[in-house]
């Protein structure tokens, strides 16, 4: 089942999320619905707040061509960064159209705990290196915005409000 993606500014968005502490059907049924939605938008990366469930889980897939390596990764931290630091031009499905350049480390080690319950780790490079730390700062209630200076970030939280604004009103004109 695809859900609907909150929007900023939204308080959800903001949360700390909680750690999840016992694999469920509940919990399935959500990365399952987050894969869904998050390849219906499309996008690469989709975290539980941004359907607004605040526990710590996310899902993703970054290969653009080839099958699609769906990943599941559930209280997800990060072990070890590299000193290389890397800029990438990052967007988020709660922030759409809206894209700016961030750095963060080039690579990362994270580790987490899968559906199956079993301890996982894994060094991404790359697209997924930058994928996997925008998705857990969403864990911690930060979004890519935060990282941009102060105006930047004023100019396209008012670009969202306008469009939630503009959605409210689709939405009640459609009722
Ligand atoms: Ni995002």
């Amino acid at each position: 089942m695809i859900r609907p993606i909150l929007i900023h500014p939204d308080p959800r968005l903001k949360k700390l999320c909680d750690p999840v502490t016992e694999i469920t059907a509940d919990l399935r049924q959500l990365a399952s619905d987050m894969l869904e939605t998050m390849y219906d938008a499309p996008g690469i990366g989709l975290a539980a707040p941004q359907v607004g469930v605040t526990r710590r889980i996310l899902v993703m897939d970054c290969i653009k061509d080839g099958p699609p390596e769906p990943m599941v990764l559930i209280n997800p931290v990060v072990l070890w960064r590299s000193e290389d630091l890397t800029v990438y031009e990052e967007g988020c499905l709660s922030i759409p159209d809206q894209y700016a350049d961030v750095k963060r480390p080039a690579e990362v080690t994270v580790g987490w705990i899968d559906l199956d319950g079993a301890e996982q780790e894994r060094q991404f490079a790359g697209l997924w290196a930058t994928c996997v730390q925008h998705e857990i700062d969403h864990l911690d209630g930060r979004l890519f915005i935060d990282y941009l200076g102060p105006l930047k970030r004023q100019m396209i939280t008012r670009k969202m409000e306008k469009l939630k604004r503009e959605r409210a009103r689709e939405a009640a004109d459609a009722r």
